[in-house]
């Protein structure tokens, strides 16, 4: 059985325990599930990939032209997650390449990243919510063994997280991202403990020029700790 299917069950299982009502409030369950490809050590980014475009496991794929599993290197100094994909992107099947990814792209070329050599894209949901609206927590779920076995083989040595959505669901908070941004915590999967920093999303910084400052104060010191990383 593939990770992704285990996590299906599960998320089955969840939904059916809430439809029968067990009488009380349960604790939200949190899950990492190993499939046989990733315990035999055979998974990989191709496989993940091919997984997430035929993943059926939530309503998004109903509306979906093309997932968007992720892209860039192989074995990159940072892995950038964003939200999910937007009409763009989902027309392309490709992350961030609409007007918030051209800024994405021009921000990390501030820093000396980029897609192409040292950067994997991906985002936190793989198929576009309608309208864009926010992920729904299922679709969160249902979601999340892709992002995590994308973690496990990148196995970046930082991770860029932009946005609100993205940054909460990661962190598993509803602290607003203004008080998320501007710091390092560790992030801990699956045995890795990566160094996080989130900042805004591009799409507000677009709307909202006032946050470029407090961004470009994030992104100089994503490139002070690759430099102290490097030396
Ligand atoms: N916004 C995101 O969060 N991700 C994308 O891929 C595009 C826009």
């Amino acid at each position: 059985m593939t990770a992704a299917e285990k996590a299906t069950l599960a998320l089955f299982v969840d939904l059916a325990s809430a439809q029968l009502g067990s009488g009380y409030a349960e604790a939200k369950r949190e899950y990492h599930f190993t499939g046989d490809a990733e315990a035999a050590g055979t998974e990989s980014l191709e496989q993940v990939a091919a997984d997430v475009r035929s993943c059926e496991h939530c309503r998004l794929c109903k509306a979906r032209k093309n997932a968007v599993p992720g892209e860039g290197a192989s074995s990159p100094l940072v892995m950038v997650i964003g939200e999910g994909p937007g009409a763009d992107e989902d027309e392309t099947g490709r992350p961030f390449v609409g007007r918030a990814g051209q800024l994405l792209d021009k921000m990390l070329a501030a820093i000396g990243l980029s897609r192409t050599s040292n950067c994997f894209i991906a985002n936190v949901i793989k198929c576009r919510p309608p309208g864009n609206r926010d992920p729904q927590p299922d679709e969160t779920a249902a979601c999340a063994s892709f992002l995590s076995r994308q973690i496990q083989l990148l196995s970046p040595r930082f991770i860029l997280c932009a946005g609100r959505v993205a940054a909460q669901t990661l962190l598993q908070t509803t602290e607003p991202i203004g008080r998320l941004r501007g710091k390092f915590t560790d992030y801990q999967a699956g045995g890795l403990s990566i160094p996080f920093i989130a900042t805004y999303h591009p799409s507000a910084l677009l709307r909202d020029e006032k946050l470029k400052r407090p961004a470009w104060e994030d992104l100089k010191l994503l490139r002070s700790a690759l430099d102290e990383t490097m030396q």
